[in-house]
C-alpha cells in the first residue's frame, strides 16, 4: 500500500516522482478493474488515487441502515475472472452493503491491487500539459503526480447532494447524508429522526431506521414507485446453478438492455386482457425486484402501457397502507413508473402502518427552514434529534467537475460542459487528450446493472491503450464533430423512451439547483452501445484523432 504516512506529501512535492503511464482516480468497481487491466494485463506503470481510506467506492461510503444493492447478487459482480466467479459465494438475492464491500476487498487482495492505490488521496485538479503530453494531477494533500493517461473511475453517484436548506447550520441535533455515512454508525435508539428524500436510498433506509428510532418522520417531495424486493438467502441449489451456468447467465445479461439476467417479455401491455394483465403484474409483484419492469416490452416507451403499471402499484399501496391519507400521499405519482430509477424495497409501504412513523407531504407543505430544534414546513414544526438526508447525488457530472479538469490551453471541463455534458461515446471529450471517463455521461452507466457497463468501458479503454502502444501512438482525442453526432444519438435514444418526461429526475440533473437540464445517460441499451463502441474500435477509432 502506498502513502498515508504523515509528511510524505511534502517529500513527494519536492521530489516530483517520474511520470507514470497511467493514473486512475477512484478505487470502486471501476478503478479496481481498470488498475488490474492496465497494470497486470498491459504491464504499465499505474497508480490509483482514492479519496476514501479503503476500496469499494459506493460500498465504502454508503453505509446507511438498509443499504444493499437491487441488482441480483449473481449479476452484481465482475465476470472477467472465472476463478473469482467460482470462488466467491453470495449469501442473499440482494447482498447488503457490508457483503459487497467484503467482495471488493477480496478482489483487491486477490489481485494484489492495494500496493498500487493511494488511499485518503483526493484529486483536486488535473491539467493537461501539451508540451510533455502528460496529465499533471494535484491532490488535496499537496502531492503532484503525472501520467500519460488519466482515467476517471470516480463513479456516477459519489458526489453527495446535501440540499441548501436555510438554517441547517443552526440545527442543534445531528445531521448525516446517506452517501457519507459515519463508519461508526448512527444510533437512533430513543431518537426523533427526520428523513428527507424517498428515492432508492430513503426507501431502503426508512423501514430499518423505524425499527430502532423512537419516532421517524419521512419528508416526501415526490411520491415514488416501489416494488417488493423479496430478498431471501440464496439456496444451495441456486448457488450451484449459477456456478454451473454462468456463460448462459452472461448471455442473458448481454442481451438485456439494462444488463440484467432476464428476458423482457415480448408482449405489449395491450396484447392481453385487463384480467390477464393484472395477473401478470401480480405474478411479477410476488416474484419481486426490478424484473417487474420486464412484464411488458412497452412499459418504458408507451405512456398508456405505463399507466397500467402505475395503476397496479397505486392499488397495491392503497391495499398495504392502512391510513388513507398516507396512502394517497404515497401514491400521488406525477411521473411514469420507471422513468426515474425505480426502487425496490423491503417493507417500505408497510412501515407507514407503524405508530412511530409519520409522513409529511412536501408538495403541499414545503420545507421553509431548519431550526435549532428540527424542520419547519409551511404548516408545522417537527422537533428532531437527527436529520437523515437521503437526498441523492450530483450525479454523473458532479464527481468529474469537482475535480477541476483542464485540457489543452487550460480549457476547463466545466466550461465545455456549461450547458450540459458533451463527449464522444461517454468516453472522451475534445480538447482533453488521453483522458477517459469510465461510465461517463453519454454512456449507459446508471441505466444499466453497473458492473456490466463498467467492465465494458474498462475493457474498451484497455484495448484502446494497447492499440496506441502497439502502433507507437502517443495521443487519442475525441473529435468535435463526433461529439456532436453522439449528443444527437444520446438525445434520440432518450426521446424514444418516457425517461426525459420527468422534469425532476436526476438523470436530467434536475435535483441540483442550477445544473443544466440535459438527459445524461445513453438510453439506447447496453447491447446497442457495446456494438457501437466495438465498431468504432474496429474501424481504427473513427471519431477520434490519434497522433504520434
Ligand atoms: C446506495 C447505492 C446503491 C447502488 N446499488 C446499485 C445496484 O444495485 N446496482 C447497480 O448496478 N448499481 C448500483 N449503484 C450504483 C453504483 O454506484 C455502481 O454499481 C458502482 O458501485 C460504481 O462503481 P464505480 O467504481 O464506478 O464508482 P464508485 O463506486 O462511486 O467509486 C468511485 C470512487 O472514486 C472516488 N473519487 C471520486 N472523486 C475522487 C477524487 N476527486 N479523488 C479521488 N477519489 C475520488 C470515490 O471516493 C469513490 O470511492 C448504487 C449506488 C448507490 C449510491
Ligand atoms: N439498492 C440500490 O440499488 C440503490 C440504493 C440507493 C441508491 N441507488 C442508486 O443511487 C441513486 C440515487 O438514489 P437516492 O435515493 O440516494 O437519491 P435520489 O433518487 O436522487 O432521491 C433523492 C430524494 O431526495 C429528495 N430530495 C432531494 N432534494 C430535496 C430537497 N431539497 N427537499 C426535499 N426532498 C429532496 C428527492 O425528491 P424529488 O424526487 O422530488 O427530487 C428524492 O426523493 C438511485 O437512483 C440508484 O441509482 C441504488
Amino acid at each position: 500500500m502506498l502513502a498515508n504516512r504523515s509528511g510524505e506529501g511534502s517529500v513527494r512535492q519536492t521530489l516530483l516522482p517520474p511520470a507514470l503511464d497511467a493514473l486512475i482516480v477512484g478505487a470502486g468497481f471501476s478503478g479496481l478493474y481498470q488498475l488490474f487491466c492496465l497494470r497486470d494485463r498491459l504491464g504499465l506503470s499505474v497508480e490509483a488515487l482514492e479519496a476514501g481510506e479503503g476500496v469499494g467506492g459506493t460500498w465504502y461510503w454508503n453505509r446507511y441502515p438498509g443499504a444493499r444493492c437491487d441488482s441480483e447478487s449473481h449479476t452484481y459482480c465482475y465476470t472477467f475472472s472465472e476463478p473469482l466467479l467460482q470462488d466467491w459465494e453470495w449469501t442473499e438475492r440482494y447482498p447488503e452493503q457490508p457483503e459487497i464491500l467484503r467482495y471488493l476487498n477480496h478482489v483487491a487482495d486477490r489481485f494484489d491491487l492495494r500496493r498500487s492505490i493511494r488511499f485518503g488521496t483526493r484529486v483536486t485538479s488535473a491539467r493537461y500539459d501539451a508540451a510533455a503530453n502528460l496529465w499533471r494531477v494535484a491532490t488535496e494533500r499537496g502531492e503532484r503526480l503525472s501520467a500519460k493517461f488519466l482515467i476517471t473511475a470516480v463513479g456516477c453517484l459519489s458526489a453527495a447532494n446535501v440540499p441548501k436548506i436555510p438554517g441547517l447550520e443552526s440545527f442543534a441535533g445531528r445531521w448525516v447524508h446517506t452517501g457519507e455515512w459515519p463508519h461508526d454508525g448512527v444510533d437512533f435508539t430513543g431518537k426523533r429522526v427526520g428523513m428527507v428524500g424517498t428515492g432508492s436510498t430513503g426507501i431502503q433506509a426508512a423501514p430499518v431506521i423505524a425499527n430502532t428510532a423512537a419516532h421517524l418522520t419521512v419528508f416526501q417531495r415526490t411520491a415514488n414507485y416501489s416494488v417488493p424486493a423479496r430478498n431471501a438467502p440464496l439456496t444451495a441449489d441456486f448457488k450451484r446453478y449459477v456456478k454451473a451456468n454462468f456463460p448462459e447467465i452472461r448471455r442473458l445479461m448481454d442481451g438485456n438492455p439494462n444488463g440484467h439476467a432476464w428476458l423482457i417479455a415480448d408482449r405489449s401491455a395491450f396484447d392481453v386482457s385487463p384480467d390477464e394483465r393484472r395477473a401478470l403484474y401480480e405474478a411479477a409483484w410476488q416474484k419481486g425486484g426490478l424484473q417487474f419492469r420486464a412484464t411488458f416490452r412497452d412499459l418504458v416507451q408507451s405512456k398508456a402501457a405505463n399507466d397500467t403499471a402505475a395503476e397496479f402499484i397505486r392499488d397495491k399501496i392503497r391495499e398495504v397502507v392502512k391510513d388513507p391519507v398516507k396512502a394517497a400521499i404515497l401514491s400521488d405519482f406525477d411521473h411514469p413508473y420507471a422513468a426515474k430509477r425505480p426502487p425496490i424495497d423491503t417493507d417500505y409501504f408497510e412501515t407507514f402502518n407503524r405508530e412511530n412513523v409519520a409522513l409529511v407531504n412536501l408538495r403541499a407543505t414545503p420545507i421553509e427552514r431548519i431550526t435549532p430544534s428540527g424542520i419547519r414546513t409551511s404548516a408545522a414544526e417537527y422537533p428532531l434529534d437527527i436529520i437523515v438526508f437521503a437526498t441523492g447525488f450530483d450525479a454523473l457530472t458532479g464527481p468529474l467537475l469537482r475535480m477541476d479538469i483542464r485540457g489543452r490551453n487550460g480549457l476547463a471541463l466545466a466550461e465545455v460542459w456549461h450547458a450540459g455534458p458533451r463527449n464522444y461515446l461517454g468516453l472522451q471529450v475534445a480538447g482533453f487528450p488521453n483522458l477517459f471517463t469510465i461510465t461517463g455521461p453519454g454512456s449507459p452507466s446508471v441505466l444499466c446493472n453497473m458492473p456490466v457497463a463498467i467492465e465494458q468501458h474498462v475493457e474498451w479503454i484497455t484495448d484502446c491503450v494497447a492499440h496506441l502502444r502497439a502502433q507507437g501512438l502517443e495521443r487519442i482525442e475525441a473529435e468535435a464533430p463526433a461529439m456532436d453526432r453522439w449528443a444527437d444519438q444520446v438525445k434520440a435514444a432518450a426521446n424514444a423512451t418516457l425517461l426525459p418526461l420527468v422534469t425532476h429526475s436526476w438523470y436530467l440533473g434536475a435535483n441540483v439547483p442550477g445544473k443544466p437540464r440535459v438527459f445524461m445517460p445513453y438510453a439506447g441499451g447496453m447491447a446497442q452501445y457495446r456494438k457501437i463502441c466495438d465498431e468504432v474500435a474496429a474501424s481504427g477509432y473513427r471519431g477520434f484523432a490519434v497522433s504520434r
